[in-house]
């Protein structure tokens, strides 16, 4: 049997400590599958007094992570520290420049640096394996860069933020609220270090540039996608959702249009009997049209410490097996060199249906004006129906549109005509739909 594949863990929280303990508890079986064992030789995180229910014995503790990437006996550098900046940059960037293979499940990092770090792992000959950065357990990335070559992608879109649809699946069916559905989901280990990246879908863009990459042979480009989280989605929302036959998700959509690639993220109404809308909790989806395979979509695990490890293992496997330790397939499925630059489509331009819902003053002439608004930018509308607040205040009432295929700066015109009318009584909510073709 070969040499053992020595391995070093920066990071040792819910995905660090999970890896731990799968390695460990499988190590005759993975060396079996892989040809060789695989040996966790050094690590490091930050508080080595803490007890983290795990058996080091054995293994090298190593101060910093920048020590473990430039000094460590290793083969493997496995990144579980997150964030863009800061120890995790350096040593992955340390690690790819001494040679070494990376592993990484840190999204934020590759977002704003991939290209960067493809390069350097290209020229060093260093493989760079990222299966857990996006849609956690999903076999995703080895899919988009390996599975699908050849094919011309029109479309990458889903749901990648299991925190954001763990909150929106509880809030709606045990009526939750927002606020402890978060408490939960962090408690379960979902969320990053700071949850506004979840709910805010910062992390869904992360993800979604990175697939975009990969998708499309593009640059990455994190800081060209539309963006919306889901903290102003109330369960209000949720309800009118369901009355229209509709669910609420938090969607990464990235499509090839005929001025660019669209990338968005935003919540969205999917209707209730798609295979999307049944997705729920923690659970991601990610839905892939392209020309020859056609329409496929994965569905599974999308965060927590062992679904998340799980995808890290498999790289750390793919790793070992590969005994030339040459990189066979490009980092970003393009060589780095060879990606096209980013060109995007404005969100002005996206079409779509739109659902709106407005808090009005109860007076004569409200709906006629509203209506108004709508036939002036050229929209058509599919319903328009009025309610009683849920609070039953008598002063106002809520009234809801939903638009056929219109374009969104139609939308926004005619959202800002009725801001500049007296009868609002509250901020407009305008959440697009999306019909996914088959899902
Ligand atoms: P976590 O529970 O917060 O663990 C982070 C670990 O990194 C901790 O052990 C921490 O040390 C260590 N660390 C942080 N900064 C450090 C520094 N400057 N020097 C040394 N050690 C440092 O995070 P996690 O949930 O395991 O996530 C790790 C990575 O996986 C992130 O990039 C995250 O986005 C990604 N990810 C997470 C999930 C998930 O479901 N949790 C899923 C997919 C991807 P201490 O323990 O001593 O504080
Ligand atoms: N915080 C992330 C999520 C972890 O909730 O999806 C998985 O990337």
């Amino acid at each position: 049997m070969a040499d053992a594949l020595k391995v070093g863990i920066a990071g040792l929280g819910t995905v660090g400590a999970s890896l731990v303990r799968i390695i460990q508890s499988r190590a005759d079986e993975l060396a079996t599958t892989c040809g060789r064992a695989i040996e966790i030789t050094a690590v490091t995180a930050r508080d080595k007094s803490r007890d983290r229910g795990l058996d080091l014995s054995g293994i090298s503790w190593i101060d910093t992570p920048e020590a473990l990437a430039s000094e460590a006996d290793i083969d493997v550098f496995v990144e579980l520290m997150g964030g863009a900046e800061g120890a995790a940059a350096r040593s992955v960037r340390t690690a790819l420049e001494r040679g070494l293979h990376v592993v990484t499940a840190n999204k934020a990092l590759l977002a704003a640096s991939g290209v960067e770090l493809a390069k350097i792992a290209e020229e060093r000959g260093a493989l760079l394996n990222f299966e857990a950065a996006v849609a956690g357990g999903i076999p995703v990335i080895k899919a988009l860069r390996e599975s699908l070559t050849g094919n011309t992608v029109s479309r990458v879109y889903g749901i990648m933020n299991g925190t954001c649809n763990y909150i929106l699946t509880r809030m709606e069916k045990e009526g939750l609220s927002f606020a402890d559905c978060l408490k939960e989901a962090q408690r379960l280990g979902y969320a990053e270090a700071d949850p506004a990246f979840d709910i805010e879908g910062n992390d869904t863009a992360h993800k979604l540039a990175i697939l975009t990459t990969l998708a499309f042979g593009t640059q990455i480009a994190p800081d060209e996608i539309y963006l919306e989280g889901i903290s102003n989605i109330s369960i209000e929302d949720i309800h009118a959702a369901a009355d229209l036959g509709y669910r609420i998700k938090l969607l990464g959509v990235a499509q090839r249009t005929e001025t660019g690639i669209e990338q968005r993220v935003h919540p969205t109404m999917v209707p209730r009997d798609s295979v999307i809308a049944q997705v729920d909790g923690v659970t991601n989806a990610v839905a892939v049209e392209s020309d020859i395979l056609g329409e496929l979509l994965m569905v599974g695990p999308g965060a927590g410490g062992n679904a998340t490890a799980s995808a890290v293992l498999g790289d750390i496997a793919d790793i070992a097996k590969s005994q030339l330790g040459t990189q066979r397939v490009p980092v970003l499925g393009t060589p780095a060199v060879a990606l096209a630059p980013y060109k995007r489509a404005q969100m002005q331009s996206h079409e779509g249906g739109y659902f709106i819902r407005l808090t009005v003053a109860d007076r004569t002439g409200v709906f006629a004006s509203i209506a108004t608004c709508m036939a002036e930018n050229g929209i058509s509308l599919e319903s328009i129906v009025q309610r009683g607040k849920p609070d039953g205040a008598e002063s106002s009432k809520t009234i809801i549109l939903v638009t056929h295929a219109t374009m969104e700066d139609s939308v926004r015109k005619a959202v800002d005509a009725i801001k500049a009318e007296s009868y609002l009584a509250g901020e407009p909510q305008v959440i697009r739909i999306e019909r996914p073709q088959t899902f």
